[in-house]
């Protein structure tokens, strides 16, 4: 696997100790607040898991899926919203979690076009949580066709496609332990 990447940008080490400085300050922030993460799955899993060990307080956790990338290394400027448990008292529609009034900390691996998180963000709302803020691992340097503001934020990266630590191509390379460039050559070009 490690022959598909470029180069490792950052190893386990880098980002767990990371991951230690974001999890201290969500724990002092959230200190006297019920706290609800929200995890959008594939991505975010392994991120979740690491992160969420390390927060010291009894936080809620739920997870949403979305799919917005559908195979490519580009994003399509469209997210779907999925879910296993689909509730018939929605309108047919993904059942969302019960954010109503609660403190949700919406956690993603990566932030490019933005897309993905204002779409999540716009749903959240609609259930009329208390507050919400997000926090993702890593963030692209590049003018987003959505404006985010991630409020807590693992590193920047360049604008570079980027696996492992629960980033995929095209649904490969979620279980490598570090965070790597994937090889050009690698990424279908009719995509
Ligand atoms: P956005 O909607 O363009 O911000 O894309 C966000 C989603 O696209 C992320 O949650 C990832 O699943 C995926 N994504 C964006 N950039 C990368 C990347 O470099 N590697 C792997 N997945 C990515
Ligand atoms: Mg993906």
């Amino acid at each position: 696997m490690q022959d598909d990447l470029e180069r490792i940008l950052f190893d386990e080490p880098t980002i767990l100790r990371r991951l230690d400085e974001i999890a201290a300050q969500i724990s002092k922030d959230y200190s006297r607040k019920d706290l609800t993460v929200i995890a959008v799955l594939n991505g975010s899993l392994v991120f979740m898991a690491d992160l969420m060990r390390r927060i010291q307080l009894p936080l809620r956790l739920d997870c949403l899926s979305v799919a917005s990338y559908h195979g490519k290394a580009q994003t399509s400027g469209e997210v779907i919203f999925k879910s296993t448990t689909a509730d018939p008292s929605y309108g047919g529609q993904i059942a969302l979690p019960d954010v109503q009034d609660r403190h949700i900390l919406i956690l993603d691996d990566i932030l490019d076009s933005g897309n993905t998180l204002v779409a999540i963000r716009e749903k959240l709302e609609t259930a009329r949580p208390r507050t919400i803020k997000v926090c993702v691992l890593l963030s692209k340097k590049k003018q987003r066709a959505r404006k985010v503001n991630a409020d807590y934020l693992g590193f920047e990266i360049e604008d570079e496609f980027v696996v492992g630590y629960g980033l995929d191509y095209d649904e490969r390379y979620r279980n490598l332990p570090y965070i790597g460039v994937l090889r050009r050559e690698l990424i279908k070009s009719d995509q």
